[in-house]
């Protein structure tokens, strides 16, 4: 499928290792909060408009509307753009919660609503959300995080009309999120808190830029998901796809689990309906 794809949060568009943008016989949208970041993009041909999805509902129409008017039509959108808060429930306050479902939940929201009308129309259009592993496992001190990213798996059930939707759930990946001035960690202030705040957050930071994905691969896989080619080829696409050799183990160990779980309580998961 060749056609028009709108990246929101485009920080990672698959530049490869030589600099060059990897062939695709697709014209690619990037987005970005700041313009000055998506230049690259620009030279290698992609156009490139500013978009913060925290922004008013009416500001993300106007750029949506922008956007298809470039071409004519959108064909895949994907909803990229996220950041990674850190932090023990106690140590968060309310409002890094509710920035950081602003940003991973409602503004994924506020890009995708404008888009489904010209979705519908043409019965045709893919989203692609970006979840995590965080959503499967809860990992201890990232609850704001994992909470959110659980929500765009939710969000990403909703097909209909031949409107296609696409669930990425990548392991770890060398990008900037965990990078000092990108991810927001709070340190417990509360003794009880404070060694395993400490730790987790230096074990953050340490893995950052020493995570095993590469983002280029990842990306090229999203582009043969959403073209229907390569690796896809002869096989039916799935509607959500883990990606990541740590992933793999992971999320393994994580439905063995759950199958011993719902064996082991069988009779008591099955006991409550009422007796009709
Ligand atoms: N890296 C991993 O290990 C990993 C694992 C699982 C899932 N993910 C997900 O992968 C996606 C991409 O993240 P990444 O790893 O590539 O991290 P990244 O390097 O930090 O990229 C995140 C992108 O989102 C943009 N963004 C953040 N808030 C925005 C806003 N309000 N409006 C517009 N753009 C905004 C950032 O723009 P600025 O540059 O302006 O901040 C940046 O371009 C995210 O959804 C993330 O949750 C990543």
């Amino acid at each position: 499928m060749a056609g028009w794809i709108t990246w929101a949060g485009s920080a990672h568009f698959p530049l490869d290792e030589r600099g060059g943008v990897i062939e695709h016989p697709v014209r690619v949208q990037a987005r970005g909060r700041k313009l000055e970041d998506l230049k690259h993009l620009e030279q290698a041909g992609a156009a490139i408009l500013q978009l913060d999805i925290t922004d008013g509902q009416q500001n993300i129409n106007d750029t949506i509307a922008k956007a298809i008017s470039i071409y004519g039509r959108v064909d895949v959108l994907v909803n990229n753009a996220s950041y990674i808060s850190i932090g023990t429930w106690e140590d968060l306050e309310y409002g890094d919660f509710l920035a950081q479902f602003d940003t991973n939940v409602f503004g994924t929201i506020k890009v995708t609503r404008p888009l489904l009308p010209h979705f519908r129309q043409r019965r045709a259009g893919t989203i692609v959300f970006i979840s995590f592993l965080s959503g499967w496992i809860g990992h201890a001190g990232c609850s704001a995080y994992a909470g959110s990213k659980n929500c765009g798996r939710s969000l990403a059930g909703n097909r209909t009309l031949g409107i296609k939707t696409l669930l990425i759930e990548p392991g770890r990946f060398r990008t900037k999120l965990l990078s000092k001035n990108k991810m927001k960690a709070v340190i417990s202030t509360i003794p009880e808190y404070a060694e395993f705040s400490k730790t987790r957050v230096a074990t953050l930071s340490k893995e950052d830029q020493a995570q095993p994905g590469d983002p280029v691969k990842l990306v090229e896989t999203i582009l043969d998901l959403v073209r229907q080619e390569g690796i896809t080829e002869g096989r039916e696409v799935p509607f959500r796809l883990p990606l990541g050799r740590d992933v793999y183990g992971d999320m393994k160990t994580k439905c063995e689990e759950t199958l011993k779980l719902l064996e082991e309580w069988k009779t008591t998961i099955r006991s409550t309906d009422l007796e009709e």
